[in-house]
C-alpha cells in the first residue's frame, strides 16, 4: 500500500540560479515542511549498516557452487599519462587512462586489491553493481577511506552482467583519470556481434592548470559557479536545448575517448559488414555526450548494463555515469565514432577504421552528427526479461533538487549531504523514488546496489542506475529493496555530488 505523501506533486516554475539563491531559505524551509521524505533519517542504531548480518546473509544468496574468483590489483598512482600528444600530470589507476578494464562473468567473485599511492585518501565504488553493501566503497558510509599508502581488499560477487565501471568516491578525483571500465559478461554474449569495442568517454582538466580539487574550491568560492577553465566569476554559459538549459559548470580543454584527445584519437580495424557491440561509459565529471556514428545508425541494446528493446538512434544523449550498449555495422570506409560535449562546443572521437582509407574531418562529421535527432534513452522500454512485476510502491520518497546556493551548495529535499540523513526502506518494499528537478541545469541522478526501473513517457522505462532529470522535469523510478545496506543516490556531475547533492536510501530494521 503506498505511503501518504502529503507534498504537492506538481513542480513551480523553474526558477533562475540568480531567483533560486534569493528564495532559497523558503524553498528549503517548505520542503522541510513537505513530510517523510525530508524527516532525519532513521536514527543510526536501527540502520542496518554495511557489516549487518543481512549484507552478509544476501551476498551468500549471490554465491553459487563452484563460483570462479577473479584476483586483480588496483593501483591507484600518481604521474605522467600522454593523452594524445599532450602529457598531463594526473592520479589514475596503473599510470593509464583509462584504467585497465576488469572483466569478468555473471556470478564471479571479483578480489580487487586496491593500493592507494596517492597523497589522498581514496576509495573505489563499483558503478552499477547490486554488490554486498560493506564493498560500495563510500567513506563514512560504507567504510572508512584508504589512507595514503595503505590498501584494502574489494571483496564481492557481482550478480548481474553489464557495463559497468569503477572510480574513487572522495572528493572530485574522479575527474582525475581514476576511472575504469568493469565489464560482466552474460553466457548469452557474442551471438548477435563480431566484435566489442569499449569506449570511454571523458572531459578532462587535470594536469593543464587546475586539479579538479581547485576547480570545486573555486566554484565554492564563487558562489554561482564560475565556468571552471575560463572566465572566473562568470555565469556557466554552456547551454543545450537538449539539455534543457545549463549545459555544465565547467570548462574543459580537452574531452577523451579512451584516453585520447580528438587530434590523436584511437582507433579501431574491423571489416566492412561486421557488427560491432559498442559498450560506452560516460565518465566525464560535468559533462554530457552526445555520441553517435555520422551516416550509422546504431541499434541501442542496453541501458546501465540492462537489456531494453532494441532500438534504432543516430545519435544517443549521455549523462555522466550513464552507459549505453549499442551495435553497429561496421561502414566500408573510415569513420569517426564522436561523443560530442553537449552544449559546450568540444568533441571526443574514436576512429572505426575498416582499412586504409583518408582519415575524415571530425568538424564535418560532428555537423552531421548535430542534423540528426539525438536519442533520450529513457523512452526506451526494458524487455520484458528485465522489466519489474508490475507492484504499487510501498513507500514514496520525494527527492527535490534545488541550488546552487550560496558557496555553491546544492542539495536534495533542502539539504546538503549528510551520511547521517536519508529516506528510510525495509527489505522486501518496493520503492519508489520521485527525483524533481527544480534548478536550471540537469542533473544525472544515480543509485547505488540497484538497478532501477523508469517511468517511461508510455509506461515501463529501461531498468538504469544513472537518470538524466531535466530542468523542470520529475522522473519516477522503482526498485525492490532487495540489498540491505546504506546506498547513496546523488548527481553524478561529480561538483554538483561533492557540492551536497547526495542523499542515502537507508536500509532500516
Ligand atoms: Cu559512479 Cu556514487 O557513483
Ligand atoms: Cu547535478
Amino acid at each position: 500500500m503506498p505511503s501518504a505523501h502529503p507534498w504537492s506533486t506538481s513542480m513551480g516554475p523553474v526558477l533562475s540560479r540568480r531567483r533560486f539563491l534569493v528564495g532559497a531559505g523558503g524553498l528549503s524551509a517548505a520542503a522541510v515542511l513537505a513530510g517523510c521524505s525530508s524527516s532525519p533519517a532513521a536514527p543510526a542504531a536501527v540502520r542496518i549498516g554495511p557489516d549487518s548480518p543481512q549484507v552478509a546473509a544476501v551476498e551468500k544468496t549471490r554465491q553459487a557452487a563452484g563460483q570462479r574468483t577473479v584476483d586483480v590489483a588496483v593501483d591507484a598512482v600518481t604521474g605522467p599519462v600522454d593523452i594524445g600528444g599532450t602529457t598531463v600530470q594526473t592520479w589514475s589507476y596503473g599510470g593509464q587512462v583509462p584504467g585497465k578494464e576488469i572483466r569478468l562473468r555473471r556470478g564471479d567473485l571479483l578480489r580487487a586489491q586496491v593500493t592507494n599511492q596517492l597523497p589522498d585518501p581514496t576509495t573505489v565504488h563499483w558503478h552499477g553493481v547490486a554488490l554486498r553493501n560493506d564493498m560500495d566503497g563510500v567513506p563514512a558510509l560504507t567504510q572508512a577511506p584508504i589512507a595514503p599508502g595503505a590498501g584494502m581488499r574489494y571483496e564481492f560477487t557481482v550478480p548481474a552482467a553489464g557495463t559497468y565501471w569503477f572510480h574513487p568516491h572522495v572528493g572530485p578525483q574522479l575527474d582525475r583519470g581514476l576511472q575504469a571500465p568493469l565489464i560482466v559478461e552474460d553466457p548469452a554474449d557474442g551471438a548477435d556481434y563480431d566484435q566489442e569495442l569499449v569506449v570511454v568517454f571523458d572531459d578532462w582538466l587535470d594536469g593543464t592548470g587546475r586539479t579538479p580539487k581547485q576547480v570545486l574550491a573555486d566554484l565554492q568560492s564563487h558562489g554561482m559557479g564560475g565556468m571552471g577553465g575560463g572566465g572566473m566569476g562568470g555565469m556557466a554559459m554552456a547551454r543545450s536545448a537538449l539539455l534543457g538549459g545549463d549545459a555544465g559548470d565547467v570548462t574543459y580543454p580537452h574531452y577523451l575517448a579512451n584516453g585520447r584527445t580528438p587530434t590523436a584519437p584511437r582507433s579501431f580495424a574491423a571489416q566492412p559488414g561486421q557488427r560491432i557491440r559498442l559498450r560506452m561509459i560516460n565518465a566525464g565529471g560535468d559533462t554530457a555526450f552526445r555520441v553517435g556514428v555520422p551516416g550509422t545508425p546504431m541499434t541501442i541494446t542496453h541501458t546501465d548494463g540492462y537489456p531494453v528493446t532494441p532500438t534504432r538512434a543516430d545519435a544517443v544523449l549521455m549523462g555522466m555515469g550513464e552507459r549505453v550498449d549499442a551495435v553497429i555495422t561496421m561502414p566500408p570506409t573510415a569513420v569517426p565514432l564522436l561523443g560530442l560535449a553537449e552544449g559546450k562546443g568540444g568533441l571526443a572521437q574514436l576512429l572505426l577504421q575498416p582499412g586504409s582509407g583518408p582519415i575524415p574531418d571530425p568538424t564535418a562529421a560532428a555537423t552531421a552528427l548535430m542534423g540528426r535527432p539525438a536519442m533520450l534513452v529513457n523512452a526506451i522500454p526494458a524487455t520484458a526479461a528485465v522489466t519489474l512485476p508490475s507492484r504499487n510502491p510501498d513507500v514514496v520518497h520525494e527527492m527535490t533538487l534545488a541550488g546552487p546556493g550560496a558557496g555553491y551548495v546544492w542539495t536534495i529535499n533542502g539539504q546538503p549531504y549528510d551520511p547521517n540523513r536519508g529516506v528510510p526502506v525495509h527489505e522486501g518494499q518496493r520503492v519508489r523514488l520521485r527525483y524533481s528537478n527544480t534548478t536550471t541545469m540537469f542533473h544525472p541522478m544515480h543509485l547505488h546496489g540497484h538497478t532501477f526501473q523508469i517511468h517511461g513517457p508510455g509506461g515501463v522505462g529501461p531498468r538504469k542506475d544513472t537518470t538524466i532529470v531535466l530542468p523542470g522535469q520529475t522522473v519516477e523510478v522503482d526498485f525492490d529493496a532487495t540489498n540491505p545496506g546504506q546506498w547513496l543516490t546523488h548527481c553524478h556531475n561529480i561538483y554538483h555530488g561533492e557540492a551536497g547533492m547526495m542523499t542515502v536510501v537507508s536500509y532500516i530494521q
